[in-house]
């Protein structure tokens, strides 16, 4: 079993920890190169690797970038990706400080439908409504109450079905969440989005998705969370003087 994972932060190296415990061959990369790997092979035995050689893996690729690195992978990358391989995005569009703007998006299109396009092959949106650290220390055995749920978009039903066979074997339901188009539903400022639901909830959430609404609530979230760390910082500097 093979997997490509490029990113090493958080969400990468998080689902690189299960997949190489399920017995996955794990390729890992990230901007800096395979020599800044050594880390993570130590540690989570992970094989480091160049971006083509991360794209070879044969079963999944996961993309667990920030959106605008999107932009930035060599074009024509996936050409080397194998056609049975099922590529996951684990990304979410955070306009402004981190991402930048990304026109298209801030128009309406889902996020993953514009990494779809920009990488030039289908995509299965996963892992995006998960906190990483979750993914480590929440996968419980099928039926476990509160055992989360992981929305799965995409418009592969054969892609789907190994995602979310993926999903279980991680310790997660894992639930159709419709087509990439669909996906949406899934996003910052959506009601299924870092709940950490079980299935029926995670469900009934991604019903309950309003997209008039969808962005306006993240740009909320966005800015209460800044302010947040500007209160925090205000502290900080009190304490430190007090
Ligand atoms: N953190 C979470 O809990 C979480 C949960 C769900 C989804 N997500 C989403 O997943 C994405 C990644 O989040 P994260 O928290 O894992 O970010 P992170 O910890 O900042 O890690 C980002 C990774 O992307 C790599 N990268 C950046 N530009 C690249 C490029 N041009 N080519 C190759 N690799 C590149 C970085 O490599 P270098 O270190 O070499 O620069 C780094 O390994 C975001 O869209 C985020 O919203 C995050």
């Amino acid at each position: 079993m093979q997997a490509g994972i490029i990113g090493s932060g958080n969400i990468g190296s998080a689902v690189a920890r299960k997949l190489t415990g399920l017995g996955y061959r794990v390729v890992m990369a990230n901007s800096r190169g395979p020599d800044s790997l050594a880390d993570r092979a130590a540690d989570i035995g992970i094989v480091p690797g160049t971006l083509e050689e991360a794209v070879r893996a044969t079963d999944f690729v996961l993309l667990a970038i920030p959106e605008f690195a999107v932009a930035q992978l060599p074009v024509g990358l996936f050409s080397a990706c194998p056609p049975d391989a099922v590529i996951l995005d684990a990304g979410n569009y955070y306009p402004g400080v981190r991402d930048g703007q990304i026109a298209p998006i801030d128009a309406g299109m889902p996020d993953s439908v514009w990494v779809s396009e920009r990488i030039g092959r289908p995509v299965l949106k996963m892992f995006n409504t998960i906190h990483a650290n979750r993914i480590v220390e929440s996968g419980v055995s099928k039926g476990t109450p509160g055992r989360i749920c992981l929305p799965v978009a995409g418009d592969d039903p054969d892609m789907k079905a190994k995602a979310i066979q993926l999903a279980e074997a991680m310790g997660f339901d894992g639930l159709d969440a419709g087509t990439l188009a669909d996906s949406w539903r899934q996003q910052p400022g959506t009601p299924v989005y870092c709940q950490h639901f079980g299935l029926d909830d995670t469900r009934r959430a991604l019903a309950d998705a309003r997209r008039e609404e969808v962005q306006a609530v993240r740009d909320d979230a966005m800015q209460r969370a800044r302010q947040w760390a500007e209160d925090g910082a205000k502290v900080g500097v009190w304490n430190a003087s007090s």
